[in-house]
């Protein structure tokens, strides 16, 4: 039975029906004092908990849910984090720092016995787990929303890390070149491209990350491609974070299209990571 955070209800009910799965009845209060709290009514021997960890309080929410499955009689939990919040922070950039990503998979650990992540930022976070912890990959279906009749299309990334996922995209939409472009970060906002050699002229490009979160990095690189007279831009991403002035940003930058997936529930969320999860359960 899928036990649902409120962050992640239409993905839910996606897996509900891609599984065929019912959906335990949850509800989320909060109290005066402005704590959270939720309701498991009713759950069968193995309760699946679906939760994007996207805010200290959805954190919070995921503990509970995990407790309430286990208090309604689950024998057995298994977490799905489609998307998992801190899991940039794996490692102390600074001295005094904590591994973040560390501490929060512990505490997620306690209250399950499996853990499946979708496309986090580093697979090694699956390591911070104390339980078996697996990455799903589900970039693939980012290329589900694109034209069939792309021109010469590139799937490039906007640094080297995301470039796996650049590749899984164009194999999954069968026919294109593959790159990548350097970046450096100078603060949370401020980001450079420095592109590679790769022609973009006359071409369809695919833009491939595994985050949008300020929309730096997209708009930037987006910036670069308009520079040299790509046909057209598609920006895309596993996890549509879009937090602050993101989606203003990329639209100054002239970005039209933005597919995401569900991991974030957004009005650019295209499509969904449910099957990617089913396989993997
Ligand atoms: C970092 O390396 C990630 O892959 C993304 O590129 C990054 O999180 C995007 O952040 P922003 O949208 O704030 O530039």
């Amino acid at each position: 039975m899928i036990v649902s955070g409120s962050s992640t209800q239409a993905l839910a009910a996606e897996l509900a029906a891609v599984t065929g799965e019912s959906l335990a009845p949850v509800e989320f209060q909060r109290f005066p004092d402005g704590e959270g709290m939720v309701r498991v009514d009713e759950v069968d021997d193995h309760a699946l908990v679906v939760a994007s960890t996207v805010s200290d309080e959805a954190h919070i929410e995921c503990l509970q849910l995990q407790d309430a499955a286990r208090e309604a009689g689950a024998s057995q939990v298994t977490t799905v984090l489609p998307y998992m919040g801190y899991a940039r922070q794996d490692r102390a950039f600074e001295e005094g720092e904590p591994v973040s990503a560390r501490a929060v998979a512990r505490a997620i650990s306690t209250g399950t016995d499996r853990i499946l992540t979708v496309n986090p930022h580093e697979d090694a976070v699956c390591d911070y787990f104390t339980v078996p912890a697996e990455a799903v990959d589900a970039a693939g279906c980012l290329a589900n929303p694109l034209p069939d009749d792309l021109a010469d299309p590139l799937f490039l990334s906007p640094d080297e890390g995301a470039i796996d996922l650049a590749r899984t995209v164009a194999d999954a939409y069968g026919r294109g070149d593959t790159d990548y472009f350097e970046k450096t970060r100078h603060s949370g906002t401020d980001v450079e491209i420095t592109p590679s050699d790769a022609a973009v002229g006359d071409r369809d490009v695919v833009l491939v990350d595994d985050i949008i979160a300020t929309g730096s990095t997209m708009s930037e690189s987006v910036a670069v491609l308009n520079d040299r007279d790509a046909r057209s831009v598609y920006v895309t991403c596993v996890h549509p974070l879009l937090a602050s002035n993101a989606v203003l940003k990329l639209s100054r930058a002239g970005v039209e299209t933005i597919y995401g997936t569900d991991t974030i529930e957004r009005s650019v969320s295209e499509v969904s990571v449910a099957p990617a999860i089913a396989d993997a359960l």
